[in-house]
């Protein structure tokens, strides 16, 4: 897919024309690329339809909701950078790498534009199921590492080469233990800024901030990994997905969501049980519920022994999806590939995830387009966009979902109580948000209130349930094999992230 920066609106046109010029490169250079299939479009639906029947569900349907809701996303600045969790950094990333593997909204700008609040109102639900596409395959099965343009060389994945500065003394230092394959692969700089240096790979935004893209090489390498170890390229791919289920599953859910609620939720589905033919993307967990990642960004990484101070920009900057490479280099330079051993749990961590509350930190308030220019007003403000396009596509509060759970809902004056600043409470208070509150912004405050550094009850079901189902309808779903237990990791029967970094020999 080429360059879409990661604060565009996408319509299912872009990527097909994304996916145009790289089937004509492809062509053009006669090169071994895997031209796969091009994914379903699927669709999305709610979880809980029936709370769309009564408007007293939803959040209420005028301008003041609009300009509240402005206010409540501007109230969730962090310039301080928030305080650690106890989740090593690598989830947050894996969280979005699920996120991509799963979950690309596009056409919502056919039914509302957040971007000019003043006429902004909730789309009709028939519109909504009419218009919205999924452009990711939904289920757990690495479309966005396997499909189209990413290239293959026959049972291997091609992994792209970082540029070698030729330095001997930080920061210019090759990272240490770190061989050349260490960047996504790529297209040759170009003049044209929507293609130079473009990642190729499933899904272009695993090129949106270095550790995503770093996250998308340890991908390609394990698939190599398991071809060393005697698979074709179909075995390998079977065994990475499997295992990849399984780190989200038992890895990636008890961390981030109450243990009791995965564990009941892998031993049965409650409120996701559709059959394999009503499958979609529930909006409730795509707009809302996991979007809940955005607050464990941190603004600085301890990134590698040259930058240990890794601003949250210079990691958008070392990507050609957000950034540029500075000097006009062609690919990653060999001093900015990452020391995993910082970000997973063990004795060389050295970055946690920041604390899931109702705070952003700041490079989420100042968005770029696709080469690097600053987003204007909203555009660049993540929290607020997250807020409006919940209200377009008519987010239930999270009362009503607590209700619909049968969660007892936090009281008005316990979410009032959680507010991260004096001023974020005023906003709840005013606005009437603390009695009804919108749901992605419930699903943080529930995390910060009673989630003990996880999401809290209502969070975690909706996480957990969402992907747990569709693990068990992924291609190689480790569901359809009973006993099925992992065999790539040091003990069989464990398999974690860091295992997964292991076998890619990044760790
Ligand atoms: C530096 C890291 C990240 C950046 C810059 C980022 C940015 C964005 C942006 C701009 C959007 C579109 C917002 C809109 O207009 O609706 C988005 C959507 C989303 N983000 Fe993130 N995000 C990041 C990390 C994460 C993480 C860690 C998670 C979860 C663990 C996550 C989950 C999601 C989800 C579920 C969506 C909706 C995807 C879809 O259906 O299209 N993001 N993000």
């Amino acid at each position: 897919m080429a360059r879409i920066g990661h604060g565009e609106t996408l319509t299912v046109a872009t990527i097909e024309v994304a996916r145009e010029g790289v089937r004509a490169l492809n062509e053009s250079v006669r090169s071994p690329i895997a031209i796969a299939k091009v994914p379903d479009l699927k669709r999305f639906d709610y979880l809980f339809p029936d709370l769309q029947n009564d408007p007293k569900n939803l959040l209420a349907e005028d301008a003041k909701t609009v300009q509240d809701l402005i206010a409540l996303g501007d109230s969730m600045h962090d310039p301080t950078g928030g305080v650690d969790s106890d989740i090593p950094a690598v989830y947050t990333y894996l969280g979005q790498f699920v996120d991509h593997d799963i979950t690309l909204e596009a056409e919502s700008g056919k039914l509302g534009d957040i971007f000019k609040p003043g006429s902004l109102k909730p789309a009709k639900l028939d519109a909504i199921r009419a218009t919205l596409k999924n452009a990711r395959t939904m289920t757990l099965d690495l479309d966005s590492v396997y499909d189209d343009p990413a290239p293959r060389s026959g049972d291997l994945m091609t992994v792209g080469t970082v540029t070698p500065l030729g330095g001997n003394v930080v920061p210019i230092l090759p990272v240490p233990g770190k061989d050349a394959f260490n960047d996504v692969p790529r297209k040759p700089p170009a003049a044209d800024p929507r293609i130079d240096r473009e990642a190729l790979i499933g899904d272009a935004r695993n090129d949106e901030n270095l550790v995503i893209a770093q996250m998308q090489v340890a991908f390609l390498r394990a698939h190599n990994a398991i071809v060393g170890k005697g698979s074709n390229f179909d075995e390998a791919r079977r065994l990475l997905r499997q295992h990849y289920q399984w780190v989200v599953l038992h890895d990636f859910l008890p961390r981030i969501c109450q243990p009791r609620i995965v564990a009941s939720t892998l031993a049965r589905n409650r409120w996701y049980k559709k059959r394999d033919a009503d499958l979609f993307m529930p909006l409730e967990f795509a707009v809302a519920a996991y979007r809940f990642g955005h607050s464990m960004i941190r603004a600085t990484y301890d990134h590698n022994l040259n930058f240990p101070d890794a601003t949250l920009l210079q990691l958008f900057t070392f990507t050609a999806l957000s950034g540029d490479f500075p000097g006009g280099l062609p690919t990653l330079p060999d001093n900015w590939p990452i020391q995993w051993d910082r970000f997973v749990e063990g004795k060389g961590l050295r970055n946690r995830a920041r604390v899931i509350d109702t705070k952003l930190v700041e490079p989420l308030f100042e968005l770029t387009s696709a080469i690097g220019n600053p987003l204007p007003g909203i555009e660049a403000r993540l929290a607020v966009r997250n807020l409006l396009r919940g209200y377009l596509l008519r987010m239930p509060t999270g009362q009503a979902v607590a209700k619909k759970l049968k969660i007892t809902p936090l009281t008005a004056s316990a979410i009032e109580k959680a507010a991260a600043t004096r001023a974020q409470k005023e906003v709840l208070k005013s606005s009437g948000f603390s009695k009804r509150t919108p749901l992605w912004f419930y699903v943080l405050i529930e995390a910060a209130a009673i989630g003990k550094g996880r999401l809290g009850p209502v969070g975690s079901t909706i996480v957990a349930e969402v992907l747990v189902a569709l693990a068990r309808r992924s291609e190689s779903s480790i569901f359809d094999e009973p006993g099925w237990k992992p065999t790539l990791g040091a003990k069989k029967g464990k398999f974690i992230i860091n295992d997964l970094l292991k076998l890619a020999g990044e760790l």
